[in-house]
């Protein structure tokens, strides 16, 4: 039997919404609206009031498990997030399980009651920021361009920071596991900075350390599928696909979906990849593009998703065209 393939959308909560933007000025802040269950649980259904989407992922923020370990968080209004910054000789941050668990519990408690709403059939997500892309955070104290910071203490002090994303991977594995125990279908690992790694360090410091989570997940929820996100590395998302035993590797809109079809689709499942802004302009721009990936990796294991975020510019019509397109979409694989 051929069935419909399944799509969300990263970000598919968001200010693209007029009814998140309306909750998010009731919340005060984002993280207000992080930390509240009630409101988070709103937030993460919201995007299934509209479309027919068949996942929904946890309205919450990939920079609470720096927070969880102590690390000073705000968010600037139009700037982004900001950290106190973790710096080479500074003391590192301390994983405890216990604190961890109190502090994010009004996270659990929101899967937990994500997963009572959502209707049948649809995927609930957790997710976590990979050990890297929150240290670029902790160490830069927020958003980067250049990674300066994070790169010059890779290079002055190796086996310092690998003990920083030795405590990550802990703590993020944790926080997995803790989604997953609270009714999580399946969790998502972003590395959304990979791509600032130089060719020689991606194994090091991307794929080793998600690899260690994925099998940090695996011993508490063996069947629990994992999909790692990893941003901006082009072909070398074949090593994530073959190294780090995740269920699924999800893509970035410049990788070839024909390629990926012949590399990862052999290996795992793949989700991906529409550039977000074919979603903006919609049209033919937007049918074209969602065609031409559902022709290249429809017939294999494949989730529909973006190539990264839904856009704030984003008009909510064209997330239900895609919908409509994707699940019109006549080849989907036999299963
Ligand atoms: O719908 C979903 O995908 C679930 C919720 C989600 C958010 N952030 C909500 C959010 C998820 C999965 C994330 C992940 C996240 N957060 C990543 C990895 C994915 C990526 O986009 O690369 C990163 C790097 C972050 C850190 C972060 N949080 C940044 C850089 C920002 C500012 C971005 C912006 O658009 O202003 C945030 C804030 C944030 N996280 C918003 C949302 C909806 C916007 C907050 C607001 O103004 O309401």
């Amino acid at each position: 039997m051929r069935r419909p393939v399944p799509l969300w959308l990263m970000r598919q909560a968001g200010r693209y919404l007029p009814e998140y933007r309306a909750l998010r000025a009731r919340a005060g802040s984002f993280l207000d609206l992080c930390y509240d269950p009630a409101l988070a649980v709103e937030a993460s259904l919201q995007p299934l009031g509209r479309f027919p989407l068949d996942g929904a992922i946890l309205f919450s923020d990939i920079l609470v498990v720096p927070q969880a370990l102590g690390v000073k968080l705000w968010f600037e209004e139009g700037e982004g997030p900001r950290l106190e910054a973790v710096r080479k000789g500074d003391a590192l941050p301390v994983f405890d399980d216990k604190r961890q668990g109190r502090q994010l519990a009004p996270v659990y408690e929101a899967m937990e009651r994500v997963v009572s709403a959502v209707p049948a059939g649809v995927t609930v997500l957790g997710f976590a920021g990979a050990p890297w892309t929150l240290a670029t955070y902790m160490v830069e104290g927020g958003r980067s361009r250049a990674f300066s910071e994070v790169k010059g203490w890779v290079g002055r002090d190796p086996e310092g920071f690998a003990r920083l994303i030795g405590t990550l991977e802990n703590a993020v594995a944790a926080h997995l596991v803790a989604q997953l125990d609270a009714g999580a279908d399946a969790v998502q690992i972003f590395d959304s900075w990979a791509g600032a790694l130089p060719a020689g360090a991606l194994g090091r410091w991307c794929i080793a350390p998600i690899r260690r989570i994925v099998a940090g997940v695996k011993a508490a929820h063996p069947q629990a599928p994992v999909i790692a996100y990893v941003r901006g590395v082009g072909q070398r998302c074949e090593s994530v696909a073959e190294e780090a035993g995740a269920d699924a590797v999800s893509v970035d809109s410049t990788v070839p979906p024909t390629w990926a079809a012949e590399q990862l689709q052999t290996r795992c499942t793949v989700q991906g990849n529409l550039d977000p802004a074919a979603l903006v302009t919609g049209g033919e721009v937007l049918r074209q593009a969602a065609s031409g990936i559902l022709e290249a990796l429809g017939h294999g294991p494949f989730v529909f998703n973006l190539g990264e975020g839904v856009l704030p510019r984003t008009p909510p019509a064209h997330v239900a065209e895609l919908c409509d397109l994707v699940h019109g979409w006549p080849g989907g694989a036999e299963r």
